[in-house]
């Protein structure tokens, strides 16, 4: 029996955002594939993470036995945090862009789990090659070969920070031009708009059932 940690982001709800269309597509696909399976469900912008701060990091570099109430509290916090995506199997994330970076929720969570001596550091990358999806959402393109490539700082930090933190490569499912229905001058690109969003949803779909199988010893069910 596998289990899923479903994360999103957007301000937005429902169907009125595409990242979390796109992991609820996901997530359906998942449990449609592996019936046992289980979805545990953090939703960063219904319950945000407190950004880091000195009493988080001083707690992180000093001996819990001289913590403070708040440091003590604080790092429980963040230990609970790890230790949910530690029992996941799989880590399925949603990731919209805003101002061509992440959402600040889902950066508090990052900066959360990354720890020194438990999720960092030689030996102790305790997430090490667990399977990550991330769904990335934009209302651009930024897809190499676009003008704005340069401008791409969602997949791009996504894959450093947990390639090289915590030794997992994470695979994409991106979706974009979500704004071309609402923007006057972004008219023509809804036909790719469509098509992005109709390969997102089908590629969401596809891995989930591949990752399943895969965890669940099961064939694949198409
Ligand atoms: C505050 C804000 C900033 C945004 N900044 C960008 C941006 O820099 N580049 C871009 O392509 N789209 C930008 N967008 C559009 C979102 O990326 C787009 O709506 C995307 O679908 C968001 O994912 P969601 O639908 O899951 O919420 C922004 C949207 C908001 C609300």
């Amino acid at each position: 029996m596998a289990s899923l940690l479903h994360i999103d982001a957007s301000l937005f709800p429902g169907e009125a955002s595409a990242s979390r269309t796109v992991t609820a597509a996901f997530a359906d696909a998942w449990r449609d594939a592996h019936p046992d399976g289980t979805i545990v469900r953090r939703d960063l912008a219904a319950e945000p993470l407190p950004h880091m701060n000195v009493t988080t990091v001083s707690a992180a570099f000093s001996d819990p036995a001289t913590h403070n109430e708040a440091q003590a509290a604080a790092h429980a916090a963040r230990l609970a945090l790890i230790e949910e995506a530690e029992n996941a199997d799989a880590i399925l994330i949603g990731a919209p862009m805003y101002n061509f970076g992440l959402a600040s929720s889902l950066k508090a969570w990052i900066d959360h789990v990354i720890l020194a001596g438990r999720t960092l550091g030689e030996g102790t990358q305790s997430l090490a090659g667990k399977p990550v999806v991330i769904v990335a959402s934009r209302g651009g393109s930024y897809e190499p070969g676009t003008p704005r490539e340069g401008m791409e700082f969602v997949k791009n930090y996504l894959a450093g920070a947990l390639s090289a933190h915590l030794g997992i490569t994470p695979e994409f499912i991106t979706i974009e031009l979500t704004l071309a229905p609402t923007v006057p001058a972004m008219a023509d690109l809804i036909p790719l708009a469509e098509a992005s969003r109709a390969a997102a949803l089908a590629d969401a779909d596809a891995k989930a059932r591949e990752l399943a199988a895969k965890l669940s010893g099961e064939p694949v069910a198409v």
